[in-house]
């Protein structure tokens, strides 16, 4: 595919918020496991940036894994998600702490909470950086929200539109 540059129409997120955002989010999770240890598992691939300012801002011991997944859904989501790659290490009788860029229909992190519930942690918690409510097809526990955002499409601070954009600082909508 060739790239063909689209302009930003607007910041949705800027990097000062997403930067308060973070800080907040790894004061409270820092306090709710004060005294335990955390996995971090990020969801490939957007989460990587997120999971990496994330994690500098925690004060428990952690360690980290990543897990990437796939959802075969031709034009509209079946729900189908396929696992391209799996954690490394058994979570069992560990607190995990599963790190997503966005949770939008929640149908992927809805198959990762079953599929993981099942390897028998001694806790599963969410954190996402940003949230889309109205998107909801699956209803789903989302423990540690960073932003709750309307129904656009979003690119930057990990996100994609087919691959590109991911490095940008802040969250942009682009132009048509
Ligand atoms: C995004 C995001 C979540 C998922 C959320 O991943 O990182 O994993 O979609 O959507 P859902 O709530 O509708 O399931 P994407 O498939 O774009 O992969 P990427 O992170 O590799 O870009």
């Amino acid at each position: 595919m060739t790239f063909t540059a689209k302009k930003v129409d607007r910041t949705l997120v800027s990097r000062e918020e997403i930067r308060e955002f973070v800080t907040r989010l790894g004061k409270q999770i820092s306090k709710d496991y004060e005294g335990e240890e955390l996995y971090l598992i990020c969801v490939l691939k957007g989460s990587f940036m997120f999971m990496a300012d994330l994690i500098r801002e925690l004060d428990v011991p952690c360690q980290i894994d990543f897990m990437s997944v796939s959802s075969y859904a031709g034009e509209k989501s079946t729900g189908i998600v396929k696992i391209n790659k799996d954690l490394d290490r058994n979570i069992s009788g560990k607190h995990v702490l599963l790190i997503e860029d966005i949770v939008d229909t929640g149908i992927t992190l809805n198959h990762l909470v079953n599929l993981l519930s099942t390897r028998n942690p001694a806790s599963l918690k969410i954190v996402t950086a940003f949230d889309k409510p109205e998107r909801r097809q699956v209803e789903i526990d989302v423990h540690y929200i960073g932003m709750e955002i309307p129904n656009e499409f979003i690119v930057g601070y990990g996100l994609d539109l087919d691959g590109y954009y991911r490095e940008l600082p802040d969250v942009v909508v682009l132009s048509d």
